[in-house]
């Protein structure tokens, strides 16, 4: 239902716009209904960029978008509109998109203004109600509260059961577990699980691999812009295959290992200058399989459902 075909993004930079910074490169990916698919990368490497092409906060390069086979980048006014019934986003910090002078439940407010100006008081209400219980919230215990008086978790929440008022089918989730503490961490990942059971497609970002590992029904490892490797969950996390997953594999810490029992391939940094490394993989830096041989990468089939762009082990 959500397509994503060799999507490239080249940011304008500096103060005149004058330099370039290509954030994602010949993404392609595709997610589907009832799944989630984690998009895993570290800070920079062109995550919340994909995220924001699909939510059409920004343009996209070169390459196309299609969702439920329509190509997004053609939407306009009352299309646009319409799809965003359909297709939401959740960002990382809850606190930053409410207004502290104003009460939480301000942000149905807008929702209601925009899509839902025709209802009548009443069955809003009960409209809202119901969004905030299927997100495990008791309307009485946050409905009518300041930002101040509610928790991470509890403003997250109110965030996706707003996403929720809408008939969303796909929902973009940008860290939004990032800034939650532990306890609360498990219940909203739990809730995520829950809403994809009830058929919403869910894109989760982020840098932890091991809520990727959670949470996913596919994962995709992104580096510096490009997909580095990608599959079923399980296909990437017990047999990875790209240098780059093996590195980030190794680096989580595992309760059952000491730090020094763990096979470490830790990567000693090549000294190559930057406009050499044009035609190469983004990985060649600071990989230690790295060759002469490694040209440009392309993602290549490793097993039925498994991909990546290096064939080293
Ligand atoms: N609006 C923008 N203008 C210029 N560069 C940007 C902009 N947004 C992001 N970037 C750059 O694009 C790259 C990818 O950013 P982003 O998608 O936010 O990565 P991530 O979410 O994985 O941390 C980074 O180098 C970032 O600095
Ligand atoms: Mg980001």
């Amino acid at each position: 239902m959500v397509k994503l075909r060799n999507v490239t993004k080249v940011y304008r930079t500096g103060a005149f716009g004058g330099g370039k910074l290509k954030a994602v490169e010949d993404v392609s990916l595709s997610m589907e209904q009832g799944k989630v698919v984690s998009v895993i990368g570290e800070s920079g490497s062109g995550k919340s960029t994909i995220g924001k092409m699909i939510l059409r906060l920004i343009s996209i390069t070169e390459g196309e978008i299609l969702v439920n086979d329509k190509d997004i980048s053609k939407l306009k006014g009352k299309s646009l509109k319409e799809y965003y019934r359909t297709v939401q986003g959740v960002f990382q910090d809850p606190f930053s998109t409410y207004n502290p002078v104003f009460k939480a439940d301000r942000v149905f407010d807008i929702i209601r203004a925009e899509y839902f100006s025709d209802m009548k008081a009443k069955k809003w209400r009960e409209k809202v109600e119901s969004s905030l219980q299927s997100v495990g919230m008791v309307p009485e215990q946050v409905l009518n509260k300041y930002p101040h008086q509610l928790s991470g978790g509890q403003l997250q929440r109110l965030l996706i059961a707003r996403a929720l008022l809408m008939d969303v089918d796909v929902l973009i989730a940008d860290e939004i577990i990032s800034m939650l503490d532990a306890s609360t961490r498990v219940d909203v990942l739990n809730l995520l699980i829950d809403l994809k059971d009830r058929g919403l497609s869910i894109l989760f970002i982020t840098h932890d691999l091991s809520l990727g590992y959670y949470i996913s029904d596919y994962v995709v490892i992104l580096y510096r812009g490009s997909i580095a490797e990608m599959g079923y969950t399980d296909k990437v996390f017990y047999n990875p295959i790209h240098p780059y997953t093996r590195m980030l594999l190794t680096s989580v810490p595992r309760l059952d290992q000491k730090w020094e029992e763990s096979e470490e391939e830790l990567m000693e940094t090549q000294e190559i200058a930057a406009d050499s490394l044009e035609d190469r993989c983004k990985y060649y830096d600071r990989c230690h399989f790295a060759a002469e041989s490694c040209g440009k990468p392309e993602l290549k089939k490793v097993e039925e459902g498994h991909y990546t762009t290096c064939p080293r082990r």
